[in-house]
């Protein structure tokens, strides 16, 4: 059965990215990303590809790349224009070659792909940035989220956060 998750670190205000670029690096997060992404499939918005180094997908997992712009390549990137066509594609992928799949933002892409994911992988980092113009969809009970385990506290510099895995109360099944 494919499993469609979201993966983020937000700050206390759930806030995720200012002037294009993540709030802060923290270097066990980053580990963290790539054990749950490396092998499996990520779903990103145009921005957030674009913000990567040198703007080109992430090494050894399946990008799929959402823009409106018929004309946009990106190379080692799987193209797609609509919400629709990436979960589809998605989901092809993953059954041909057994990998989960991880909306890995930004916020536009969080917010349309919430619908279709079943976990969420929080970094929660208890700490409010001064700036910030992108955010996460709040996880509450009333969307149907349920905070299902969190880590210890861990500490990078003076930042404290912990990990958290979020599970959609009424699941669905994406077949
Ligand atoms: N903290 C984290 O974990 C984390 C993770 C990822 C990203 N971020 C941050 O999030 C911010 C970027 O988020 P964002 O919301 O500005 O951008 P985004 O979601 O990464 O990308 C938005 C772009 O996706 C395309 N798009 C969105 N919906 C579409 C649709 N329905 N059909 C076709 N194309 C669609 C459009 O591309 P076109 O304009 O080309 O049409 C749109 O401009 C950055 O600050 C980034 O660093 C943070």
């Amino acid at each position: 059965m494919t499993k469609m998750s979201m993966i983020a670190a937000v700050d206390a205000g759930w806030a995720i990215g200012y002037k294009n670029d993540v709030l802060i690096r923290i270097p066990e997060d980053r580990v963290f990303f790539r054990k749950h992404t490396v092998g499996n499939i990520i779903i990103v918005g145009r921005r957030t590809l674009e913000s990567f180094p040198g703007g080109l997908p992430l090494k050894d997992r399946t990008n799929i790349v959402i823009t409106s712009n018929k004309d946009y390549y990106v190379p080692q990137a799987v193209v797609v224009h609509s919400i629709t066509e990436a979960a589809i594609k998605a989901i092809q992928i993953s059954e041909e070659m057994s990998a989960d799949i991880y909306v890995a933002g930004g916020e536009q892409i969080y917010r349309q792909m919430e619908q279709y994911c079943t976990d969420a992988y929080i970094t929660y980092i208890y700490h409010k940035f001064e700036h910030s113009d992108a955010f996460f969809p709040e996880l509450t009970r009333q969307r149907g989220w349920v905070l299902k385990e969190y880590s210890d506290l861990k500490c990078y510099e003076d930042i404290i956060y912990e990990y958290r895995h979020y599970v959609k109360e009424t699941r669905y099944e994406i077949s």
